[in-house]
């Protein structure tokens, strides 16, 4: 019998490496290489699986089946652009226990009441525990959901075949497997095989499947992180699970947009839906401690406004600390080197800890002149004045240059009771309820706001 060559696959990034060591040659993680068959090399040399494809004109692509079918679930809808493409591969990752099965389940009740043909296949609870969720959520046991408790992906393609369904949900591809490929359930190869299957069943039948998938705490789709580009779609469902709030966000999406967050929050009946979230991030914001500044952010074409905290501490001599959540690291080091150099303001030897309240991440540049002005009124332990938001772009010669959509931010900071807002010199106008205080650098605003000399 020939002997069984085996390769060393790493687990966090897919490559292989022939011989077994401590760190993937590849991406350098370490204890990631796992070892497992090697699969037989792959020839073309043979006819199509399934029914021949024949090349078509574009011109007489029917449109009509690849609408977006509603989930039913609103907020989701709004992520995903309308809602489920037929034929199309979506990815929900997040942490176990953040809300992915509660999410789907819903999603799944609300289309099946609306007479979609959906199955649900658990392959981490059993059917009992899945039908006794489904009661307590709002949607209640409807017609047209069936469920399917295997994680045998034979067994799942079978049955997807023959009830033909409009919507099919696999919880987890992290736990089906399949017994011709190598590897545990979980593994890099398992999860490639089956979700593999599952996006050419997809393709054949113009069935919308959702793949549930867990991350690692560092954010990472444990083991299946090079599904991203074999879906259409990658969901990422975040949120702290010690506080209510959950966002939704698309990382990828072949169907529409990126940057549309769905906020629910989590409640004894499942998930629900916020269409409002301004007053709810800011609920436990104090007025008049000095660190933190409002910025209204645009998360995808909705304004969102989200507080930016600072606390600036005395650190150890040469190794102060850095620490940014919720906000991007490199842009808060060029914000602080622009306080340092520009304003003059030695933050030597002071460990800086910048973060966006709630679970919210602001990436975008207008979010610097909220993070500027948090860490000086921090530095100087003075709060700013009540009602006051500021939003901006903060270039390394401390000069605020504009940011898009002023006309939004200002009217959502202004319809939730904020009455002046910081912004660079060249915005427009906003509501007459808001007074604008134009700056054209970091220190005017700072000046404005008095935020003067640092309290020693
Ligand atoms: P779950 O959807 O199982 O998370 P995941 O699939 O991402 O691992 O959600 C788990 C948590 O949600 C669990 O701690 C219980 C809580 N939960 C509620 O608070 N309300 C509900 O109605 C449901 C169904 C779950
Ligand atoms: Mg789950």
């Amino acid at each position: 019998m020939a002997k069984v060559r085996t390769v060393h696959r790493c687990s966090d990034c897919g490559a292989t490496a022939l011989r077994w060591s401590g760190k993937c040659p590849t991406c350098g993680e370490w204890n990631t290489l796992v070892e497992e068959a090697e699969a037989p090399a792959a020839t073309l040399e043979r006819l199509p699986a399934g029914p021949l494809t024949v090349p078509q004109l574009l011109g007489e692509v029917d449109l009509s089946t690849a609408a977006a079918r509603s989930t039913g679930i609103g907020e989701l809808d709004r992520v995903l652009g309308g809602g489920l493409v037929p034929g199309s591969v979506t990815l929900v990752g997040g942490e176990p226990g953040i809300g992915k099965s509660t999410l789907l389940l819903q999603a799944l009740s609300e289309m099946a009441a609306n007479g979609h043909r959906c199955l649900l296949v658990s392959a981490e609870e059993s059917a009992q525990q899945v039908r006794l969720r489904a009661e307590r959520l709002p949607a209640g046991l409807p017609a047209h959901l069936w469920i399917l408790a295997e994680t045998d992906m034979p067994s799942v393609v079978v049955a997807i075949d023959h009830l033909d369904p409009t919507v099919v949900v696999i919880d987890s591809i992290q736990t089906v497997y399949d017994a011709e490929s190598t590897g545990t359930a979980g593994s890099v190869t398992q999860v490639r095989a089956c979700a593999g299957a599952l996006v050419s069943i997809a393709k054949q039948h113009g069935i919308a499947v959702v793949l549930v998938g867990h991350v690692t705490k560092d954010g990472a789709l444990a083991g299946p992180r090079q599904l991203e580009h074999v879906v259409d779609t990658v969901l990422s469902f975040e949120g702290d699970r010690h506080h209510a709030l959950r966002l939704l966000r698309a990382v990828k999406h072949r169907f529409g947009a990126t940057g549309e967050l769905g906020i629910f929050e989590m409640t004894e009946t499942g998930l629900v839906g916020v269409p409002d979230a301004g007053a709810l991030l800011l609920h436990d914001r104090r007025d008049g401690v000095s660190g933190s500044v409002v910025v209204p952010a645009m998360e995808g074409h909705r304004p969102v406004l989200v507080e930016v905290q600072a606390l600036i501490a005395s650190g150890e001599s040469n190794n102060a600390r850095r620490s940014a959540q919720g906000l991007d690291s490199s842009r808060l080091g060029v914000i602080l080197a622009v306080i340092e150099e520009r304003l003059k303001r030695p933050l030597d030897n002071k460990d800086v800890y910048a973060s966006a309240v709630g679970g919210v991440r602001i990436t975008e540049p207008a979010g610097d002149l909220a993070i500027g002005l948090a860490v000086l009124s921090a530095l100087t332990g003075t709060p700013l004045p009540p009602g006051v938001v500021a939003f901006g772009e903060v270039g390394l010669g401390g000069e605020v240059r504009q940011a898009g959509q002023t006309a939004q931010r200002l009217a959502e900071a202004a319809r939730l009771g904020f009455t002046s807002a910081v912004v660079p010199a060249s915005s427009p106008d906003g509501p007459p309820s808001m007074k604008l205080i134009k700056v054209h650098s970091l220190l005017e605003a700072a000046r404005a706001l008095g935020l003067g000399a640092p309290s020693r």
